[in-house]
């Protein structure tokens, strides 16, 4: 029976672009959603800015523009982040809206109604000439313990001790250096100790399957503090000025913005049903039924530093508040992103900038695939490692994905006309897909990205193992073999689609494409379509390019401006970063021009011998060479393999005069699959060696070789 979920990531501050941990949670939540999705569920999946709170109302007035401009501003660039990695949002919404400010004023209202709400006066630190008082960190001064200076009110950088910001010694307010003065006030609080909620909170959090064990055990710990650790009230308050939603019945006081903060996952469902968006069998539905259906799921993916809000504080909140509010079904927790082991400095971010990732031409479903790779159910923190980034991908998802559906799809358009056929039937096939699709999707539901992408690159293997025992380009020879040949071809392009089918929650758009431009389906890829053997291949066309490692150079290189790097040249060895990690080959030339690469041999992931036994290399013997009207880098060369001749484009015009080659022997990969160019189809390369100062080289074999000689 299909599911019905209400999904969420946490609200991104608007007071500034998304980062690397951003994306990662979209990545993470999207992938489940489109996994959730595939099964037939229904899913709305949403998201919002989170708009007030003081920082914000701080940065605007610092720039001279209204908090409502510099959050409409932010706000105006996250499509194209959301959009560039295929993040599939349904709704995104701001918390400085309409529907947030009923909302939040109702669950209050509510709140206070049922006895969960008082008032208490507050002494706090106020800056006489700002006029405000001064949340912690607005405040500095000399540490009590060790006597640093300007160390924040709540703790100290140098000695770690943690003080009340009354504790410091000549405090000054951070933002005008006045020193600050202690002013009462009365503030409102949540009454999060009262016995109801805290037994209500006792069996929320142990509810079995809501939470992981390690976010269990950290909400026991709050839940069971005694004395000094007891389960505090909550301060829901801020006096004016603050950016915010007025608190009714209370002038001058508005809710603290983590108040109203998580309402804003209601307010932006609620904005997204309103807008007709949300349908059901066809009909606008309402956005009340929705939330008070009995098997409506409500579930939030965070990081690991707001546990406290979203397995406290909300779900006491919603419980408390009452119908239709529902409290959440399950919070799941990630940890943080880190680039090559450094943690993200908050003002710097990390030395990953997801829009520079995106201009350089990087491709958005590498970044998603190595997340998912990296990804596992529990609370742990996930590092970006440039060097294990190009190898995972280039292994996987070129080495094992790709490449095999280009192989098969070649011999089945060139000798059958794209039919497939399988000898003695599918049936056995599709009672191991269906295994596979099984084992798969329990790993995906119990979000164990990583497991299941282990899963799959398994499958590859036994694909790829399997059509390379059956030795597809020796049947292609012998027309008395090609019924083999059609069968195995058959079954890899069918364990191809399984693949795509099991991979298009990580990669939709190559998972669209391949529905689209290689089984000719009209719609994206559905779950069950592992089931179904597919009958005709259209031809191969290219999916999927190799990450180069000039791409990641240039992710790192954080000045350089980002649009110029795709079209840049290969750099100067005098550069001094190309110096220490020299340009690789010029990748995309692969057929017709093979450049060897200048690059330090060590930087270039290791390979095993049967990857490279997966390389048929051959003695071959140029028989003609020819120009090729039109083409300024390529030569046509006819070669000869001993049993059969082959034509190739190769990209050494500026190295030989076509007249020499005519009669020599060389090295070429004899089963590259063929490519079809503008002047012909290239079936194969030739080897050559070249750098930046000089080539190409081609290679030749000593005296005594012969035409069609395996090379070892
Ligand atoms: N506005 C609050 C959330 C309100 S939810 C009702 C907030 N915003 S945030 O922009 O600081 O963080 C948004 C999300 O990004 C959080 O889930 C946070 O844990 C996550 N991340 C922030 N840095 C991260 C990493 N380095 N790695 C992964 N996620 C990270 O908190
Ligand atoms: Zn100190």
């Amino acid at each position: 029976m299909a599911e019905k979920f209400f999904v969420t990531t946490a609200l991104p501050y608007a007071n500034g672009p998304f980062h690397i941990g951003h994306i990662m949670e979209y990545i993470q939540a999207d992938i489940w959603v489109r996994f959730q999705r595939m099964q037939g569920n229904e899913v709305h999946f949403v998201g919002a800015d989170d708009a007030h709170g003081a920082p914000i109302m701080l940065k605007a007035e610092a720039e001279g523009i209204t908090p409502q401009e510099l959050v409409a501003r932010i706000a105006a660039g996250r499509p194209r982040y959301l959009q560039g990695f295929h993040i599939s949002f349904d709704h995104w919404h701001s918390t400085d809206s309409p529907e947030n400010v009923a909302l939040s004023q109702d669950i209050y209202r509510r709140l206070k109604e049922h006895g969960f709400v008082y008032s208490k006066p507050v002494e706090q630190f106020y800056d006489p000439v700002k006029g405000m008082f001064l949340a912690d960190r607005y405040i500095k001064g000399e540490c009590p313990n060790c006597h640093a200076r300007d160390q924040y009110g709540d703790a100290c950088e140098v000695c770690s001790t943690v003080y009340a910001p009354t504790e410091l010694i000549e405090p000054y307010s951070a933002l005008t250096g006045a020193k600050p003065i202690l002013k009462t006030s009365d503030h409102l609080f949540f009454r999060l100790s009262d016995p109801r909620c805290v037994d209500f909170l006792n069996g929320w959090t142990t509810t079995p399957n809501r939470l992981q064990p390690q976010v269990l055990n950290k909400a026991r710990e709050w839940l069971s503090g005694t004395g000094e650790q007891a389960l505090g009230d909550w301060d829901i308050s801020r006096d004016a000025p603050y950016f915010g939603i007025p608190i009714p019945d209370a002038p001058g006081k508005y809710f603290y913005v983590w108040l109203d903060a998580p309402i804003g996952y209601l307010a932006s469902l609620q904005s997204y049903f309103e807008s007709g968006k949300a349908r059901a069998n066809g009909e606008p539905r309402s956005f009340e039924e929705f939330l008070t259906a009995p098997d409506t799921r409500q579930v939030h993916f965070i990081g690991k530093d707001i546990i406290y809000f979203h397995t406290l504080f909300w779900p006491a909140m919603l419980r408390f508040a009452g119908p239709p509010y529902k409290v959440p079904d399950n919070v799941y927790v990630h940890g943080f992103i880190t680039v090559s082991g450094e943690k993200m400095s908050k003002s710097r971010g990390t030395g990953i900038s997801p829009l520079r990732y995106l201009d350089i031409g990087m491709n958005p479903e590498w970044l998603r695939y190595y997340i998912a790779a990296k990804l596992n159910a529990n609370v742990e923190d996930l590092d970006f490692n440039p060097e294990d980034f190009l190898a995972r991908v280039n292994s996987d998802l070129i080495g094992k994905y790709v490449n095999i559906a280009s192989r098969a799809a070649n011999f089945i358009t060139r000798h059958f006309g794209g039919a497939l056929a399988y000898a003695g039937g599918a049936q056995a096939l599709r009672q191991h897909a269906a295994e596979a699709a099984d084992q798969v999707r329990e790993s995906y539901a119990a979000r164990e990205f990583g497991r299941a992408m282990r899963e799959i690159m398994a499958h590859a293997d036994r694909i790829n193992q399997e059509f390379d025992a059956r030795q597809p380009w020796v049947l292609a020879k012998d027309p008395a073999r090609h019924a083999e040949l059609q069968d195995i071809c058959s079954r890899t392009l069918y364990g191809f689609k399984l693949l795509s089918v099991l991979l298009a929650p990580v990669l939709p758009e190559v998972g669209a494409r391949v529905a689209r431009e290689l089984f000719g389906l009209d719609r994206a890829l559905r779950w069950s379509d592992a089931l179904e053997p597919p009958q005709r291949v259209k031809p191969y066309q290219h999916l999927m390019t190799r990450v180069d490692p000039k791409q990641l150079d240039a992710l790192f290189e954080p000045d350089s401006p980002a649009a110029a790097v795709t079209a840049a040249p290969p750099r100067a060895a005098s550069n001094a970063s190309a110096a220490a990690k020299p340009a690789a080959a010029k990748s995309g030339a692969a057929s017709a021009a093979p450049v060897a690469t200048g690059e330090a041999a060590s930087s270039v992931p290791t390979i095993s011998i049967e990857e490279f036994k997966r390389l048929d290399l051959r003695v071959a013997r140029i028989v003609a060479a020819e120009h090729v009207t039109g083409a300024d880098k390529l030569l046509k060369l006819t070669l000869d393999l001993g049993t059969e001749t082959r034509t190739v484009f190769a990209g050494i015009k500026s190295a030989y005069d076509p007249a020499t080659l005519a009669g020599r022997l060389t090295l070429m990969v004899a089963n590259l699959a063929p490519r079809k160019m503008k002047f012909g189809i290239s079936e194969g390369m030739v080897l050559a060696a070249s750098n930046e100062s000089g080539g190409p080289y081609l290679l030749s074999p000593d005296s005594g070789a012969v035409p069609g000689m395996r090379v070892s």
